[in-house]
C-alpha cells in the first residue's frame, strides 16, 4: 500500500487537532497505520525548538525565526514522516509549510514565495498529497480560543489584524494549488467537516 502525507492547516483554534483525532480514528479503522505528527514539535529536537520559538523571552527576528520552523520542519521530515510514508503508512500531521508561508509571511518582513523556497529546501521538496484547510474567521478562532477575551486594546488589534493576513495568505495558498487543498468551512459542525475529510481521504486510498 502506498503511504500519503496529509497535512491540516488553518488559524489558532480552528479544531485541526480534534479532526486530524477523527481522521486517525476512521483510518486505524479501515486497517491502516497511522503516524500522528505535528509542527512545531514532532521531535526530540523539535521539543527543543518548539520552546525555544514559542516561549523564549526576548526578540527573535523574522529570518531567525523562519530558519527555526525550517529547521524542526527539516527534522520531522527526514526522521518520521518520510521514513513512514517508506512504510506505506500514513502521516497525518497538524501544520506543514503552508504555515510558514501564511504565518511568516503575513509577518510582512519576508515574501511567501522566499519562506515556501526555504521549506522546500529544508524538506528536500516534500509536498503533501492533500492539505485541509480548516476556514474560519478570525473573530470565531478566538472565541474558541478564549471565552471571555473583554479588553480590546491596541495589541489585540494588532493580532486581529496579523490573524486575518494569515487567514488570507491560506485562502490564496489553497486557490493557487487547488488540487493539493481541501477547503473547509471551519464553522461547520465537526461531524460534518470529518465527513467532507473522510470522502476526500478516501479517494486517495
Ligand atoms: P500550536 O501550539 O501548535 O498551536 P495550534 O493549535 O494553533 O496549531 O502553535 C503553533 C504556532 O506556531 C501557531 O501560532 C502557528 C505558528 N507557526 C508558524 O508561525 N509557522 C510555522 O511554520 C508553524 C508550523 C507554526
Amino acid at each position: 500500500m502506498a503511504g500519503l502525507f496529509i497535512t491540516l492547516e488553518g488559524g489558532d483554534g480552528s479544531g485541526k487537532s480534534t479532526q486530524s483525532a477523527l481522521l486517525a480514528e476512521w483510518l486505524v479503522g479501515e486497517g491502516r497505520t497511522v503516524v500522528h505528527s505535528r509542527e512545531p514539535g514532532g521531535t526530540e529536537l523539535g521539543v527543543e525548538l518548539r520552546e525555544i520559538i514559542l516561549h523564549r523571552r526576548g526578540y527573535i527576528t523574522p529570518r531567525a525565526e523562519a530558519l527555526l520552523y525550517a529547521a524542526d520542519r527539516a527534522q520531522n521530515i527526514a526522521t518520521r514522516v518520510r521514513p513512514a510514508i517508506d512504510r506505506g503508512e500514513i502521516v497525518i500531521q497538524d501544520r506543514y509549510l503552508d504555515s510558514s508561508v501564511a504565518y511568516q509571511g503575513a509577518g510582512r518582513v519576508l515574501g511567501g514565495a522566499e519562506v515556501r523556497e526555504l521549506s522546500l529546501w529544508a524538506t528536500d521538496g516534500l509536498l503533501p498529497d492533500l492539505t485541509v484547510l480548516l476556514d474560519l474567521d478570525v473573530a470565531s478562532g478566538r472565541a474558541r480560543l478564549d471565552a471571555d477575551d473583554k479588553v480590546f486594546d491596541r495589541l489585540e488589534a494588532e493580532k486581529v489584524d496579523f490573524h486575518s493576513r494569515v487567514r488570507d495568505a491560506y485562502l490564496e495558498l489553497a486557490a493557487s494549488e487547488p488540487s493539493r487543498f481541501l477547503v473547509i468551512d471551519g464553522a461547520l459542525p465537526v461531524g460534518e467537516i470529518a465527513r467532507a475529510i473522510m470522502e476526500r481521504v478516501a479517494r486517495l486510498l
